[in-house]
């Protein structure tokens, strides 16, 4: 009977490993996703209305572009708020301490586009809310892909998407992207370029600040584009890589660095619980 309980009890712990699995393989396909998949992108609201994505790197930092806020702020309006684990953009709302913009973050060009995020309190971690790591990264291989999230605008000059979308995109290699870009701005080593060439797949309005992950590290931070999802416009993106050591500096990252997500925790007590059972058979 004891063990019956034990069994019941185990087979109902295992059951969301395989969806933490999924979580990490990423299935290709498919423009609507689930917060599951990509449970560190966050939407950051006014007055309840989003207007940029985010993504939480510790459970109170929420790392996002300088462009979304333009400039630090110590004390924030407790109309400005994150909203956490759903597909929607009305998820679970923590309220927003202090915004901090890269003191280099120049509107002219570009350069520097992060900022982050405190929250009041800490965010309560789940199958649809977890943090993601950042890659540090010197290069990545061009053409390989990378996954670019938000409720953004579905086409140039269109509307806010009701859910959660996600295409993925090859990593263009700097000097490629620099001679397309080069009447219009300079890409910098604080840039990374993704898209294809011929377009049709791209971030726009509304996706700025989200993110751009490879192998479950965030790579980029949705930036700029020439439009969105141009022929010869790939999307910019900040390379966070080069800019770690400033969010190391200027947030708690460095502590929550390595902190086991939910899902390791789950197939960690998994594990005991499943060697604990198979003890008490012998
Ligand atoms: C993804 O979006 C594109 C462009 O909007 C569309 O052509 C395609 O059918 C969508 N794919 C799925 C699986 O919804
Ligand atoms: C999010 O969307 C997926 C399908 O895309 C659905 O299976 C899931 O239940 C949704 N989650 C919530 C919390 O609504
Ligand atoms: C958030 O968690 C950290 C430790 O992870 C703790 O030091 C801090 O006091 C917590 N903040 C709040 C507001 O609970
Ligand atoms: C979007 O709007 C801008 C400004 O009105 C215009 O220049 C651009 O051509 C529009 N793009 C599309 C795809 O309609």
């Amino acid at each position: 009977m004891y063990q019956l309980i034990y069994l019941i009890f185990l087979l109902i712990f295992n059951f969301p490993i395989d969806l933490c699995i999924e979580t990490n393989t990423r299935i290709v396909g498919g423009n609507i996703t689930d917060i599951k998949h990509l449970p560190y992108q966050v939407s950051i609201k006014y007055f309840g209305l989003h207007f940029c994505g985010g993504a939480l790197i510790t459970r109170n930092t929420v790392l996002s572009a300088a462009h979304c806020f333009t400039e630090s702020l110590t004390s924030v309006s407790p109309f400005y708020a994150v909203s956490v684990g759903s597909n929607t953009t009305t998820g679970i709302v923590y309220q927003i301490k202090s915004v901090l913009v890269h003191p280099m973050y120049d509107p002219d060009t570009i350069n520097y586009d992060i900022s982050l995020l405190t929250l009041k309190n800490n965010v309560t971690l789940s199958e649809t809310v977890s943090l993601i790591q950042i890659s540090e990264k010197d290069s990545y291989t061009t053409g390989s892909l990378a996954t670019v999230s938000g409720w953004g605008y579905e086409k140039e000059n269109g509307t806010l998407s009701t859910l959660l979308r996600k295409v993925n995109v090859p990593v263009i290699n700097r000097r490629d992207c620099k001679q397309l870009y080069q009447n219009m701005i300079t890409i910098t080593r604080y840039m990374i370029c993704a898209g294809f060439y011929e377009g049709g797949k791209d971030a726009c309005q509304g996706d700025s600040g989200g993110p751009l992950v490879q192998n479950n590290q965030l790579i980029g931070v949705v930036s700029f584009g020439m439009g969105c999802a141009r022929r010869g416009y790939p999307g910019v993106y900040t390379n966070v890589a080069n800019l770690v050591q400033w969010v190391k500096k200027n947030s708690n990252y460095q502590m929550n660095y390595g902190v086991k997500n939910f899902c390791v925790n789950r197939l960690l007590i998994s594990t005991v619980m499943i060697m604990v059972y198979a003890m008490q058979v012998v």
